[in-house]
């Protein structure tokens, strides 16, 4: 094999994509997926891939520094892929600490780990920090994020990635460990857990059930189609300069209320309902504490640097979306019981 590489988070919505694309276009590359299996992470979400021989799945918690150790000291690795989180803002408003440990004391423990492993070989090696545009704050209604945005997160979940990020920096100004780090907008596709708008969304107008805006639905997020950050992951591992970062996003605004009512018009057209029948769903609620009003990512430097353009119109992809949902009822259906009932329920009996 030309090159070992852990991927955490590989089981969750992006990782798994990842994991896919790096199995499928690399069989010279073996690939560890490391996940704990949270409620996020899903192994059916890999049946494809389970069965290649470059691929191997290992059930663990980077929050355990020893295993970690171990896990290094046994398999050797050239580089890590670092995707595992908690990604959940509203879960982080309501149960910070796990979001301190999985995304800060977790990330560490991963850095301690290639530090060691790797003394005295760093430019052979590499450490990719996949992280997210939250950690820049909040805009107003112009203006994008560039990667020198000084860095102003406002919920547990974007400070702790925000103090994730500062470490991984830390690590290669200290010690010189080859890092990059890439901070992406919102994604949306399939395998997306159906605690997140898009797929909460779909999930809930297929059953008839309301659609909860937070607010007045005017806040502003930028959406970028899963397979284009994983696409842009594997550019950025292989090309990026070491201590680099690199924004990712598809120049693709949406309000929330107008995202959902194109999601509407989708399903009424895919469901075969009346015209209209499906927005009726669509209800207020009490506005997420701490709401950043408006994301929107300036990724000119990857386009130009490294040649990445996003590959999807929105529409498009958001109409791909809706289909692999209402394909994939069972999926939904399993993923849907269990934690997320409780979850849901709690979450949105408070608003
Ligand atoms: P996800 O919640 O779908 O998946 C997270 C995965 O990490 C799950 O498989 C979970 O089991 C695993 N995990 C959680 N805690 C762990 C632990 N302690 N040890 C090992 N594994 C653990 O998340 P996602 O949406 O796929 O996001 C993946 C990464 O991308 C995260 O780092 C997130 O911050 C970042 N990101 C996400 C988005 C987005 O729109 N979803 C955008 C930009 C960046
Ligand atoms: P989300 O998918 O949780 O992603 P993030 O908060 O990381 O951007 O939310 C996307 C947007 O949709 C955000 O502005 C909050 C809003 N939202 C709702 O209006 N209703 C919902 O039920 C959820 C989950 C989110």
């Amino acid at each position: 094999m030309k090159k070992r590489i852990l991927i955490t988070g590989g089981a969750g919505f992006i990782g798994s994509h990842v994991v896919r694309r790096f199995v499928k276009s690399y069989p010279d590359y073996k690939i560890v997926n490391l996940d704990k299996l949270t409620y996020a992470g899903n192994l059916l979400n890999l049946v494809d891939v389970e069965g290649e021989d470059n691929y191997e799945f290992v059930k663990g918690d980077i929050v355990d520094a020893d295993f970690i150790t171990e896990l290094f000291h046994v398999n050797q690795f050239d580089a890590v892929i670092h995707l595992a989180a908690e990604s959940h803002v509203d879960r982080s408003i309501a149960s910070p600490m796990e979001f301190v440990m999985t995304n800060v004391i977790g990330t560490v423990n991963l850095l301690n780990a290639a530090k060691e492993s790797w003394k005295g070989e760093y430019s052979q090696k590499r450490f990719y920090h996949v992280s997210t545009d939250e950690v820049y704050g909040a805009l107003g209604e112009v203006g994008m994020f560039t990667e020198a945005t000084a860095y102003d997160p406002h919920s547990p979940y974007s400070a702790s990635k925000a103090s994730s990020d500062h470490f991984v920096r830390a690590y290669h100004d200290t010690y010189g460990l080859d890092v990059v780090i890439s901070n992406c907008s919102n994604n949306y596709g399939s395998h997306h857990f159906p605690e997140k708008l898009i797929p909460l969304a779909i999930n809930n107008i297929k059953n008839n059930k309301a659609v909860p805006v937070y607010g007045k639905g005017e806040n502003v997020r930028d959406w970028l189609w899963v397979e284009d950050h994983a696409r842009a992951i594997d550019v950025i591992f292989h090309q990026a300069k070491t201590g680099e970062t690199y924004n990712i996003g598809g120049h693709n605004e949406w309000k929330n209320i107008d995202l959902i009512k194109l999601l509407c018009k989708i399903m009424d057209n895919k469901l075969g309902r009346e015209v209209g029948s499906s927005e009726q769903l669509i209800t207020y609620v009490t506005d997420r504490a701490g709401h950043d009003l408006r994301y929107a990512i300036d990724s000119s430097k990857l386009q130009e640097k490294l040649g990445w353009v996003p590959s999807l119109r929105f529409e498009e992809g958001l109409e791909k979306t809706v289909e692999w949902y209402l394909e994939n009822e069972q999926w939904l259906n399993d993923v849907t019981s269990s934690n997320y009932q409780s979850y849901y329920e709690t979450q949105y009996a408070e608003r």
